[in-house]
């Protein structure tokens, strides 16, 4: 095994190399093997500054979160970062690829930073339901300016180099990192070593307005999680406390945060979105190489789906059904590329290289010489056999064909094809461009090339890919069916909409059911609920409601009222009588002395509901793990990720 740590002496300069693939997380053996070299380093007259560097992609991308589960064990990370700080010489972090968590509090203890320019420095401890526990909230205060301070640490996101640099963050940006960073510690060798960050002053203390100000401002965005409220706390008393004070509360803070269940569920989170793989039987086989995608139909997802694959680089071909269609769908996807633009996501030249790999026509000719082509057409099986038919004779032969259904059966769409092996679904998420979640559905004869193709695309594309089987709705949208039906249960026996939605908005939800629905239109679940009409257990309980509301012609927020009425084209839903009309009458036709459910038992009805179908799922072997119907609930459906998902909420642990 390689040493976790090695040190090399060069004309007075130590250079101190962290070598713990992949990430250089700051585990046990590193914090032992890094305290032992400081220790050597003091020790040796002839050292007069020390460059301390990573091997492989990274600097130290944090502390090592599997050992979070753990007692930690010493020696601790703050004393290691300690004995950098009073060092007898000066120590310069030479930061390449990501600075992170305690890799950056790490750069934070010593006398200088110096950065690749594609380096990325940040605290993302809040995002795993922590504030930084090394000094993170005591030593950025005292080096950046204290809203910039607030921001990286509240919000756990990075900074780049270049930001950096602005604001103080590091000395320097690096033409070549590692000549550069020797020369920074012989010049504060020269110089002799400044002060360490944790014996200066903080650079502003506001006053009791502005702290309590913030902290409404930040608990308001974050929804119920703890750690963003927790890290502001911790910083107001990193700048308004002396620095070796703050560095006790700080890490009492952090370690009580670990013990949290939020820390929890954000840290199995973390693993269960990494653990989301192709599975074994898949993992040797080669995915074809996917250069040019072509997308039937430029709706809604169509034209979302056009855009995300233009942004991660594919040419797209996208059909329609005539030229007219195809001409609005391509506004579509430009309108798309534009917003893009405009969020700086894209440049403005980005913009027109991907216009330049777009081509759109009605007709299937375009998909000729695709190497993957996703159907997007309506929700109707007889038009998807049909295109499918279509896409069978145009295709290459070694083409992928994928369909984004909701929550059709694949296998039969599959079946008008000569060659099934080939088919897969494909089930992005509205807005498509933007939606994490990528349902992997694999048909019964989905060949292992197909679906290590289809895990493939995910990746280019950044999406989170979970795979599936086939039934109705796949993982997600089945899951989704089941608890709608229970929130129409509740509005039966006593609950009106705005309350439900009030509850899981309570719960850490962006939005309630009732409003999202309202968002995504009512229809397609009236049609698919039509459509499973026939085959339904005419003994099963079914709500109405839903039905009654559609059958007025309420299909949401396009149609102007659906659960909500919406004035005026504004997005915003007000409760509406006629609803709740509807609502009562169902409930004196079904015999419903109506009752009120408070909000905790609204909430455990909808967790109930969700946690039965999710364990069916995982009985009939639609979902692989349960960490995986974790992932696609939190990414797909707005469960919010620092509950963990509902299997994990029901006690399951990896
Ligand atoms: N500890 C343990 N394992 C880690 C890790 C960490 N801090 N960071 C990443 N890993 C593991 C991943 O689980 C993955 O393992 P796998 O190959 O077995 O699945 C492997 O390293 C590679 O990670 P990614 O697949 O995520 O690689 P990417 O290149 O996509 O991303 C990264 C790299 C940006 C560093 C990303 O892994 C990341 O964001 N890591 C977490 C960073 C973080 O949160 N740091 C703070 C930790 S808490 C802390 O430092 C507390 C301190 O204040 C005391
Ligand atoms: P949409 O109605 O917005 O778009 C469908 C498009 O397909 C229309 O533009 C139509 O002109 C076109 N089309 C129909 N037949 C065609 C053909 N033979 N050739 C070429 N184009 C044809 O529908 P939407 O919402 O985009 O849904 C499409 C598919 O995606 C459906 O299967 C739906 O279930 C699924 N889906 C929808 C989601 C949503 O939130 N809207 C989310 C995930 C999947």
């Amino acid at each position: 095994m390689t040493q976790p740590v090695s040190v090399a002496i060069e004309d007075g300069i130590a250079v101190v190399t962290i070598d713990n693939p992949p990430v250089n997380a700051m585990s046990h053996a590193v914090r032992a093997a890094l305290a032992e070299a400081i220790a050597k380093i003091d020790a040796d007259e002839t050292v007069s500054a020390v460059v301390l560097a990573c091997a492989g992609r990274t600097f130290v991308a944090g502390a090592d979160i599997r050992e979070f589960n753990q007692p930690p064990k010493p020696p601790h990370l703050p004393e290691v970062i300690e004995a950098i700080e009073t060092s007898r010489v000066p120590w310069v972090a030479a930061i390449h690829g990501t600075a992170l968590g305690g890799g950056l509090e790490l750069a934070l203890g010593c006398s200088g930073r110096i950065a690749d320019p594609r380096a990325v420095l940040g605290l993302p401890e809040v995002g795993l339901g922590l504030i930084p526990g090394a000094g993170g909230t005591v030593r950025l205060p005292r080096l950046v300016p204290l809203e910039e301070a607030i921001a990286i640490i509240t919000t756990g996101k990075p900074v780049g180099a270049a930001k950096a640099a602005e604001i103080g963050l590091v000395d320097r940006i690096a033409d070549d990192l590692a000549a550069d960073a020797k020369a920074l510690a012989r010049e504060l060798a020269t110089r002799g070593k400044p002060a360490p960050l944790s014996a200066s002053d903080p650079v502003e203390t506001p006053e009791v307005d502005f702290w309590e100000a913030k902290r409404e401002e930040i608990a308001r965005k974050v929804r119920g999680q703890l750690s963003p409220v927790e890290a502001l706390d911790a910083i107001r008393d990193a700048v308004t406390h002396h620095a070796g004070d703050a560095l006790g509360a700080e890490r009492a803070r952090f370690l009580r945060l670990k013990e949290s269940e939020q820390s929890e569920a954000l840290r199995y989170m973390f693993f269960a979105e990494r653990n989301t793989g192709r599975p074994d039987d898949v993992r040797d086989a080669e995915p074809a190489d996917i250069r040019k995608v072509g997308v039937v139909g430029g709706g809604t997802m169509g034209s979302g789906i056009a855009a995300a694959c233009l942004l991660a680089g594919f040419s797209v071909a996208l059909g329609e059904q005539d030229a007219e269609a195809a001409a609005r769908a391509a506004e579509r996807v430009a309108g798309i590329l534009d917003a893009a633009a405009r969020r700086g996501l894209i440049s403005e030249p980005g913009v027109a290289d991907a216009l330049a790999r777009f081509d759109t026509g009605a007709g299937y000719g375009l998909f000729a010489d695709c190497d993957l082509v996703i159907e997007a057409v309506f929700e109707d099986m007889d038009v998807k056999k049909a295109v499918f038919a279509e896409l069978d004779k145009v295709a290459r032969r070694d083409a992928i064909l994928a369909s984004n259904t909701s929550y059709l059966d694949v296998n039969e769409i599959a079946a008008t094809t000569a060659d099934p092996s080939r088919v897969v679904g494909l089930h992005f998420f509205s807005p498509a461009h933007v939606m994490k979640l990528l349902e992997i559905v694999n048909a019964g004869a989905t060949s292992p090339r197909t679906l290590a193709t289809a895990f493939a695309v995910a990746k280019t594309l950044r999406k989170t890919p979970v795979v599936a089987g086939v039934c109705d709705g796949f993982i997600g949208n089945r899951i989704f069916s089941a608890f709608r039906r229970e929130c129409d249960f509740m509005l039966e026996e006593g609950a009106l909409p705005q309350q439900i939605d009030a509850a899981m908005l309570d719960f850490g939800f962006a939005m309630g059911i009732y409003a999202v629905s309202d968002l995504a239109g009512l229809d397609i679940g009236w049609a698919t609920r039509k459509r499973q009409a026939a085959t339904r257990d005419p003994q099963a309980r079914y709500s109405r409601i839903a039905d009654r509301i559609c059958e007025r012609g309420r299909f949401g927020q396009k149609t102007g009222a659906g659960w909500y009425r919406y004035e005026d084209g504004s997005r915003i839903g007000h409760p509406d009588p006629e609803v709740e009309k509807i609502i009562l009458e169902e409930s004196e036709r079904l015999g419903f002395r109506r009752v009120t459910l408070p909000a905790d038992e609204i909430m455990h009805r909808i967790l109930g509901a969700m946690q039965r179908e999710a364990q069916a799922v995982l009985d009939e072997g639609i979902a692989l793990k349960a960490s995986d119907i974790d992932v696609a609930l939190v990414h797909g459906y707005g469960f919010p990720r620092h509950q963990g998902g509902p299997m994990f909420k029901a006690g399951y642990r990896p």
